[in-house]
């Protein structure tokens, strides 16, 4: 554990570095400007009674094509956050861009694929269920959004589900039909909330993998949320560390080399204690004072 708590202090290391960030945007030099920006954002709930900081000033940038996840204990404000970047809550301080405009509502250009297995209506087809969004948004006419949907059905394998009607369907189908509505609709972001944690082991690490694979041929830009250290190292190139509530930046991990092959490995076990570590470093410190 000294370790962890060393790197997360201390310069990058070899062999993976470890990047603490003061929770500002910086490094910007004479890159592109970023995709998306979430910058010095603090969200809250107010009910009547009270007023609950689920994040405090978070400062993150993606870039296109990025794999960026979020990594954080239950309840320090991952969802919370992604539902901003959707443009569903307002922050009460800083700001979210995209493409260098300040989000302020939902759009096609973010789309949000959940947790739970219910996100497709029952009554619609498969091919109905990914037709949908394009139609309702008026993306595309009719003929057009039925190609549209059968080309990104074919790409997570199940083109010959189109015409099925979700309930007859296994969770991990379920998840792919929710994943190609959401490709189809190719937007700026594809933003996924603990997507595959509600699946068995066996099936998640499958759709971990064939998301990388997807990945590797759509090239889309993903933010994804997990509270699972090792879907984090598998999942992204850069994984963002927020500590317990409410959340704040911590730390920003390189995890481009690590991948379900390397998952066995002493490397990938020593990062995945290492960040488990600078997670929970706050909750030491609190206990030893
Ligand atoms: N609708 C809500 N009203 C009040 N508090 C909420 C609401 N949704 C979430 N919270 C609180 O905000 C914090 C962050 O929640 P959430 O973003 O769901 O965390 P995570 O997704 O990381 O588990 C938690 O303390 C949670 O209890
Ligand atoms: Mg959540």
């Amino acid at each position: 554990m000294g370790a962890g708590r060393a790197v997360a202090k201390s310069a990058p290391s070899a062999p993976t570095p470890a990047l603490p960030r003061e929770g500002r945007a910086q490094d910007h030099g004479n890159d592109l400007a970023p995709l998306l920006q979430v910058d010095g954002v603090s969200l809250e709930y107010r009910t009547p009674e009270r007023v609950v900081r689920a994040t405090h000033r978070v400062s993150f940038d993606v870039h296109a094509a990025d794999r960026f996840v979020l990594l954080g204990p239950s309840g320090c404000g991952k969802s919370t956050l992604l539902k901003a970047v959707g443009g569903f809550i307002a922050p009460v301080e800083g700001e979210i861009r995209l493409d260098g405009q300040r989000v302020t509502q939902p759009g096609p250009d973010r789309i949000v694929v959940f947790q739970e297995f219910d996100q497709l209506p029952p009554w619609k087809t498969v091919k109905q269920n990914v037709m949908f969004p394009l139609l309702a948004s008026r993306t595309l006419g009719k003929k057009e959004a039925a190609e549209r949907a059968l080309h990104y059905l074919d790409k997570v394998g199940l083109a010959k589900f189109a015409d099925v009607h979700p309930h007859q369907l296994s969770g991990g189908m379920k998840q792919r039909v929710a994943i190609a509505r959401a490709l189809a609709m190719q937007p700026r972001v594809l933003l996924m909330d603990e997507p595959f944690a509600a699946l068995d082991a066996l099936t998640r690490r499958k759709m971990q993998q064939e998301l990388l694979e997807l990945w590797d041929e759509v090239r889309f830009t993903l933010l994804f949320v997990t509270h699972s250290i090792e879907e984090a190292l598998v999942v992204g190139n850069r994984v963002a560390l927020l500590s317990p509530h409410p959340g704040r930046m911590r730390a920003e991990v390189n995890s481009h080399g690590f991948s379900l092959a390397s998952s066995g490995g002493a490397e990938f076990q020593t990062t995945a204690q290492r960040i488990h570590d600078m997670l929970f470093e706050e909750e030491h410190a609190e206990a030893a004072v």
